[in-house]
């Protein structure tokens, strides 16, 4: 069964949701027929995200603004324990905090919203008997890779903690699944998403500096930032810059809904429990990547090499064949179709969602 294809309709919550990989499983979601409440505290993101998957969907989703460490919240949302029926049949589980520099310099706040807040979901849903979860990982739980590709058996290690947040919750998970083979749960460890939804109506909208290569450079060729940094030129690759594979958005999020899958074919006999790799399998580097932006946008992205980032690593790419083993999913877009997409979304939306916050605030005040 392809990955995309519809399945019959599940009551999922989002934590999350209202965010970059979020929202595009949303879309994905209701777009299968499924039923999507979000949670999210929308402390790195707008709830203009949901309304535009809501009319991408033609369909309505729940939004309910609050914080997964928030017990009593959850316990309503979830469902009482004993006799009632629980509200939801999976909980997809991206709520986080995912800035390497700044966990660095806060670590509590890494600790105490990742780990601290998966584990108030979890007790949460083991209390009202929801016990299919898929959890967002990341390929940074690998460390610095012997080799490459990656397959899901290689060690794991971390070099920061995010990256620990991400290796204590992927235990924390294991240990309860030990305990309690009920559960249902799939660690997805993606590789690097970019590009966006194809309307160009939902996409990443980072907070000031992004972070990360893809954003940075769509920035770049839209003219909001003058010049990419190349973080090194000598790593031992092809052309002495980093490799990375980079994964679309919408392949990744319809990783979410082939795991949901996978984990339902068990339903009613026994748990499961998955550790997959989402990635493409190709290796990119970051001066392959300004290419293939400049030939989609048609505008150039001026760079300069500089020094190499503290932490990061010559060549992360995945082996992404338990995937279509396991799932039934494989990425189905390219790097060319990445690069068009991200582009459209950053020029139909220079701001982001900040200008349809804007638009719809003077909107308002002309009224
Ligand atoms: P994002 O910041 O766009 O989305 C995360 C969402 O979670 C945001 O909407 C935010 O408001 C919400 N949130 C954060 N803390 C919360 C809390 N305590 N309670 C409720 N909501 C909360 O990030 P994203 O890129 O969509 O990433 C989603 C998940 O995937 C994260 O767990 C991240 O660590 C993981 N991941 C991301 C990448 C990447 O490069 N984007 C790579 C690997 C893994
Ligand atoms: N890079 C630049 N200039 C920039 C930004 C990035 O040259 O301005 C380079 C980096 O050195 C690296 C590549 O582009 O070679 C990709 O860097 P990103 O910051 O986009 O992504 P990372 O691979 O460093 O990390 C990302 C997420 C992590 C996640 C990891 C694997 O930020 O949270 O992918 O999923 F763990």
């Amino acid at each position: 069964m392809a990955a995309s294809e519809p399945s019959s309709g599940q009551r999922v919550l989002v934590t999350g949701g209202a965010g970059y990989i979020g929202s595009h499983t949303c879309l994905e979601l209701l777009q299968a027929g499924h039923s999507v409440t979000v949670l999210d505290n929308l402390c790195n993101s707008s709830p203009e995200s949901l309304k535009r998957v809501e009319s991408l969907a033609g369909r309505a989703l729940e939004l309910v603004q609050g914080d997964i460490r928030d017990f009593d919240l959850l316990r309503r949302l979830l469902g009482s324990p004993g006799g009632k029926q629980p509200a939801f049949d999976a909980v997809v589980h991206f709520a986080g905090l995912k800035a390497v520099g700044e966990s660095v310099a806060q670590p509590l706040a890494y600790f105490d919203n990742n780990v601290a807040g998966t584990v108030c979901l979890l007790r949460a849903m083991a209390e009202a008997a929801v016990k299919t979860l898929v959890f967002s990982s990341s390929a940074t739980v690998y460390g610095d890779p012997a080799s490459v590709p990656i397959s899901e058996d290689f060690s794991r290690s971390a070099t920061n903690p995010y990256g620990r947040s991400k290796l204590v919750i992927e235990d924390i998970l294991e240990d309860l699944y030990r305990s309690d083979p009920a559960w249902c749960i799939a660690r997805l460890r993606y590789f690097n998403p970019g590009g966006a939804h194809v309307s160009g109506l939902i996409g990443e909208d980072p907070q000031g500096t992004p972070n990360n290569l893809m954003p940075y450079v769509s920035q770049v060729a839209i003219g909001q930032r003058e010049c990419l940094q190349v973080f090194g030129g000598d790593y031992p690759t092809p052309d002495g810059t980093g490799v990375r594979d980079y994964i679309h958005v919408v392949d990744l999020a319809n990783g979410h809904l082939a795991a949901l899958r996978a984990l339902r074919q068990d339903d009613g006999q026994s748990g499961r429990f998955l550790t997959v790799n989402l990635g493409t399998g190709v290796g990119v580097s970051v001066l392959d990547l300004v290419k293939a932006f400049e030939r989609a946008s048609g505008r150039s992205v001026p760079c300069r090499v500089v020094a190499r980032r503290a932490g990061d690593v010559a060549a992360c790419y995945a082996n992404p064949a338990l995937a279509k083993t396991l799932l039934g999913w494989q990425a189905q877009r390219n790097l060319a179709d990445m690069c068009a997409d991200a582009w459209r979304w950053q020029s139909q939306n220079p701001q982001g969602y900040r200008q349809s916050a804007a638009q719809a605030h003077s909107d308002g005040a002309t009224r």
